[in-house]
């Protein structure tokens, strides 16, 4: 059993959870849009990504006998003016997701919550790998910026990811 503060700090977390699955699909249709289809394949996996966040919550606060209650989801920001500033904006909005994922840690070992503790770390795990993996697509887009053609190539790029 966890404490109902808890229950409602993950209920937060899964609306923030939705909420950057609902971001990174107005980025993916905005990518669409302009003829990166390899972009917008990144981005409508990284929406679906979003949603297992929301599920792996729910599914634990149901296993600890409580139950989820859905709030409404924000509409996303979605005046996009450049593909690579998509990029900016998913890893400025990713360490706000990181910070918050740090915010439940800290409530989880203030009330010796070892059970959420636990399960937060997967999360700590993944927002490691989330934060890098995008600084690492923005690295690629700076490296190759001046040769004019960098977006086509990260485009085929992530057309790859599965
Ligand atoms: Fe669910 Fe991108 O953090």
């Amino acid at each position: 059993m966890i404490s109902e503060k808890m229950v409602k700090a993950i209920n937060e977390q899964i609306n923030k959870e939705i909420y950057s699955a609902y971001l990174y699909a107005g980025m993916a249709i905005y990518a669409g849009s302009v003829g990166l289809n390899g972009v917008m394949n990144w981005f409508q996996l990284q929406a679906k990504e979003e949603l297992g966040h929301a599920a792996k919550f729910m599914a634990y606060v149901n296993e600890q006998g409580s139950r989820v209650m859905l709030k409404a989801i924000d509409a996303p920001d979605q005046k996009f003016t450049s593909v690579a500033s998509l990029f900016d904006k998913t890893l400025e909005h990713e360490k706000e997701v990181t910070a918050s994922i740090n915010s439940l840690v800290f409530l989880a070992k203030k009330e010796a919550d070892y059970a959420t503790d636990g399960l937060l770390q997967w999360f700590v795990k993944e927002q490691v790998e989330e934060e890098a993996s995008v600084a690492d697509i923005i690295q690629k887009l700076e490296i190759g910026g001046k040769a004019g053609n960098s977006l086509l190539i990260l485009d085929g790029i992530l057309a790859q990811r599965k």
